[in-house]
């Protein structure tokens, strides 16, 4: 990977559990990300998978700065970035956008699009001066795909994907070079998630992106996705690149993922082995001890209860040379064929 354009170590979040109204006393946390790890090389998409609740959008937070991390810290292009001063932090603060899940809320529905998408520069002036705003906005319109002369409309005027490409607009607006985006076709039709995903794609090709884009579907993430990292109960468990995620996975919750992901080809449907997971994922403010999947792991044993398996690549898979060797956090990592690989299909 060239340099890395964020490095990520460590990041934890836990929030407090209070009881009592008047005299708030804490009786335990919730452990929404507990040690998360990774690297987004320049240009780069990092795909961030795992069911709702496992600390996706904790982590986005705190990459934009929305959350403050308990622990860990968060590189930009080398530069620690975990904890700045307010003058320095605004300055990274442009360079990394988010872009949010649901374009039904995150828009304020009394702004026109153009105080919308302009607003960013109300905190940085130096990108925008005053008489260049209107002009700027029109061309992120345009950028976006949408028609300029819209500039004066009311979100509840746009439809679900063109509100997300205002979205997407203001998340462009400062020229940042990271881009998070938290499940940005999540809450829209299926058959507008892939508008919206080609318009992501063709704009980090134009304006030199690196995308962390989050789902809790592994379909989604496929097409867009140089490398894949899969997240549950607050921690990755697997991450490689993308053919090493989808065709190569060593980890068994990878593998139930991937086991419940739409086939399209009927034949290769029949052959695939569907992976049913027992119970539910635990609460994260009761963590199991060790490997934190085991209890819902078919694999598990003794050993899983007492060691916490490390993310790296596991030293009985490091022999082998090939796609199963990335890294998993699994004692029992071992590649398992679960869909049939697209050269198969
Ligand atoms: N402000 C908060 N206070 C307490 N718990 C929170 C807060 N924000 C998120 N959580 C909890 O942290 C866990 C992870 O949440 P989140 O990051 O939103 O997950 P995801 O985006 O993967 O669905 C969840 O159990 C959620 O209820
Ligand atoms: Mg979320």
């Amino acid at each position: 990977m060239a340099e890395p354009i964020l490095e990520v170590r460590g990041l934890v979040k836990h929030y407090p559990l209070t009881q009592g109204i008047l005299f708030k006393k804490q009786v335990g946390a919730v452990k929404a990300v507990d040690g998360v790890d990774f690297d987004l090389g320049q240009g780069e998409t990092l795909g961030i998978v795992g069911e709702s609740g496992c600390g996706k959008s904790t982590v986005a937070k705190m990459l934009v700065h929305l959350e403050r991390p308990t622990a860990g810290t968060i590189r930009y292009k080398g530069e620690d970035i975990t904890s700045l001063s307010a003058k320095a932090l605004k300055a990274v603060r442009r360079n990394i956008q988010m872009v949010f899940q649901d374009p039904y809320t995150s828009l304020n529905p009394r702004m026109t699009v153009g105080d919308i998408i302009g607003e960013p520069y109300d905190i940085h002036p130096e990108v925008a001066p005053k008489g260049d705003r209107r002009r700027r906005v029109q061309d992120l319109l345009d950028v976006v795909g949408l028609n300029p002369e819209y500039i004066n409309r009311y979100p509840h005027q746009f439809s679900g994907g063109q509100r997300q490409r205002i979205g997407i607009a203001r998340g462009l607006a400062l020229r940042p070079e990271v881009i998070v985006a938290d499940e940005p076709v999540s809450a829209l039709d299926v058959s507008v998630q892939a508008q919206v995903i080609n318009l992501l794609d063709r704009l980090q090709n134009d304006f030199d992106l690196s995308y962390i884009f989050i789902a809790h579907d592994l379909s989604i993430v496929r097409h867009i996705s140089d490398r894949v990292g899969v997240m549950y109960l607050g921690r990755i468990v697997e991450i490689g690149r993308d053919s090493e995620i989808y065709d190569h996975p060593t980890h068994p919750y990878t593998q139930a993922l991937l086991s419940a992901v739409p086939v399209p080809d009927p034949e290769a449907r029949e052959h695939r082995e569907r992976i049913i997971l027992a119970g539910d994922v635990p609460s994260p403010t009761n963590v199991p001890s060790g490997c934190r999947f085991r209890t819902r792991c078919w694999k598990a044993q003794e050993r899983c209860a007492v060691e916490v398996p490390v993310l790296a690549v596991p030293p009985h898979l490091s022999t082998v040379k090939g796609p199963a060797a990335h890294d998993s956090a699994c004692h029992f990592a071992e590649e398992k064929h679960v869909v049939p690989t697209e050269a198969e299909q």
